[in-house]
């Protein structure tokens, strides 16, 4: 049953204490009741301190090899603090901190494990309802896909941006202009000694990347969607602020199961929708389009790259970001981070969207101003307007018969009408072993193609696809081509790549078909990438090609290749999408 809101987008109570599921553990008269009390008191609990109470899981995603999330272990705390303030026991529950960088071949391989992972623990446990401690790329997806097909109360608590960096009187932004940096190393702007110095300057403090990387992108759409404490987004981690922020996620999620307030309640066509107006408005990640359609089919709700792209044509980039601008998210928190964004889209936003606070998205709108108009910009002088092109374009064509994707607010203008041979690469070491080869034959207009890191392919279809400019390119003065991949880009970089391609090559797709040499046609603004090829011609190499063998015949990974769904749709296991009810474990 769905909770009611009243006229003032307020949630009412509704259920009590016998109603919980928690109480299956602890009230029952009998054996395991006595365990599950005795085991609790065991921890040094007092009988007072949990019985008759609403448990808050804390699924945290902390962990010594994640420094986005190295405040998380301390958070938690400030969550409990709030869980205790409004009457309810508090568990913290571990869960993979899927880390960006640290983990391989991807943290996406794993997204979908920490989404079994979060799913089964609430499951298992005497839980009412949830906070959800992270932020780093992929557990933003993660946590929430496991939160909402086990549809209880589910309070999304961000990790929050990392400081703003500078080096040398330079603003510097995670992973945007590691790659300026690295590019600049190869062409000897910077020496070595400054590279050096560069690792310990850029990243200032914890918490998650600074830029408009997928982070960020998915942290605002989440909180845009109703997920998080309206504006939670962009509060900076070492703010004092965010431990305020976790206190208070703690303190709602009580109340939120009392009010029986679910993600099925606040996930809508009108959330989801307002989630796309957003991201539109961030310019923000690649990664965003397949964690979209996978939360949204969790939610049971219907998306597609069609109406991503279809916001994009409405939508252009209003704020002022790195890659596609000039800020950091400290900046933008100070503007007046998402509440202002979101005012700023006035009509593309619904405000009758109901959010985990228990009131309308609206009623937590009002009021909230803009204090730069320089970084957080309005329709009428956007950073990239709709004319230079969508800030994500959806390609199809006889290359990507089920779609293809680009970020045009990061591309190069230049590009997106473009001929070009292409050079393929049958993966990352092959890529690696050549590109830098000073008689390889590539010029500026060659199509940098990589192919195996799809879904199935990388597997888990690692952020390969901003591939490397060859280093005697870069010396010349070249700073973007066409690249196209079935791969995924860091939200954080920028570049003419063509991502996503579906379906990928490893499962057959026309991109396994690709040779060096064949013309490549990329025409952005038509919606289209093809191969100038005939039909026969592809037919004929359609019928000699093999599959290739996967190297994974048991572990995590021979699983996901089994069960993943392409880009398009997702990249879900297809026995994890939908709202197909679980029964509740058994208690005897
Ligand atoms: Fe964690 Fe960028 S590496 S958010
Ligand atoms: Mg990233």
């Amino acid at each position: 049953t769905a909770a009611t809101q009243d006229d003032a987008g307020t949630t009412a109570a509704r259920k009590t204490i016998d109603d919980l599921r928690s109480q299956r553990w602890f009230a029952s008269d009998d054996i395991r009741g006595f365990a599950h009390r005795q085991r609790t008191q065991q921890m040094g609990m007092r009988r007072e301190e949990f019985m008759g109470k609403p448990v808050i899981g804390i699924i945290n995603t902390w962990s010594d090899v994640s420094p986005c999330h190295a405040h998380l272990r301390d958070r938690a705390q400030a969550v409990k603090r709030g869980v205790w303030q409004a009457g309810g026991y508090p568990i913290e529950l571990p869960a993979l901190s899927v880390g960006e960088v640290m983990v391989k071949p991807t943290t996406m391989l794993y997204r979908n494990f920490l989404a079994m992972e979060t799913e089964e623990l609430l499951r298992s446990h005497p839980i009412d309802g949830c906070v959800l401690l992270g932020g780093c790329d992929k557990s933003t997806p993660g946590l929430l896909m496991g939160a909402i097909s086990m549809d209880i109360p589910t309070i999304f608590c961000p990790a929050g941006p990392m400081s703003s960096g500078r080096w040398r009187g330079q603003v510097t932004g995670a992973g945007t202009h590691t790659k300026t940096f690295w590019n600049q190393l190869q062409t000897g702007a910077i020496t070595k000694d400054d590279w050096i110095d560069l690792e310990s300057r850029m990243t200032r403090s914890h918490g998650t990347c600074n830029t408009m990387g997928t982070a960020s992108t998915m942290t605002s759409i989440v909180d845009a969607m109703g997920l998080s404490p309206t504006g939670a987004s962009s509060v900076p981690a070492a703010d004092s602020g965010h431990p305020r922020l976790a206190s208070w996620c703690g303190e709602r999620a009580v109340a939120m199961v009392w009010e029986d307030l679910k993600p099925s309640d606040i996930l809508s066509p009108a959330s989801i929708r307002n989630g796309l107006a957003t991201y539109m408005a961030l310019g923000g990640s690649t990664n965003a389009a397949i964690h979209l359609i996978a939360m949204a089919r969790r939610a049971g709700l219907d998306l597609s790259l069609d109406d991503m792209s279809a916001a994009a044509g409405e939508i252009p980039v209003l704020a002022n970001l790195f890659p596609s601008g000039g800020y950091l998210m400290e900046d933008f928190h100070f503007a007046g981070g998402l509440p202002a964004l979101l005012n700023k889209l006035g009509a593309h936003i619904d405000g009758a969207a109901r959010t985990v606070e228990g009131r309308s998205l609206g009623a937590a709108l009002d009021g909230a101003a803009c204090h730069d108009d320089d970084v957080i910009r309005g329709l009428d002088n956007p950073v990239v307007p709709l004319s230079a092109g969508r800030t994500l374009a959806l390609l199809r064509g006889n290359l990507a018969p089920d779609g293809a994707i680009m970020k045009t607010s990061a591309a190069d203008p230049e590009r997106l009408n473009h001929r070009g041979p292409a050079l393929v690469f049958e993966g990352p070491a092959d890529m690696a072993a050549r590109i830098n080869d000073p008689d390889l034959d590539v010029t500026a207009d060659t199509v940098l193609v990589l192919r195996n890191s799809g879904p199935v392919g990388g597997p888990g279809m690692p952020e390969w696809g901003n591939l490397p400019i060859p280093v005697k390119l870069l010396k010349q003065g070249v700073t973007d081509m066409v690249r196209i991949s079935d791969g995924r880009m860091s939200g954080t970089h920028a570049g003419t790549c063509v991502l996503h391609i579906s379906p990928e090559a490893a499962v057959g797709g026309p991109l396994a078909l690709l040779q060096t040499g064949d013309m490549v046609v990329l025409d952005v603004p038509g919606g289209r990438i093809d191969i100038d090829l005939p039909e026969d011609e592809l037919a004929r190499r359609r019928a000699a090609w093999q599959p290739p063998v996967s190297a994974y015949r048991r572990s995590f990974t021979a699983l996901y290749q089994k069960h993943v769904s392409q880009a398009h749709e997702g990249c879900d296991f297809d026995f994890l999408e939908g709202t197909d009810p679980v029964p509740e474990p058994p208690i005897y």
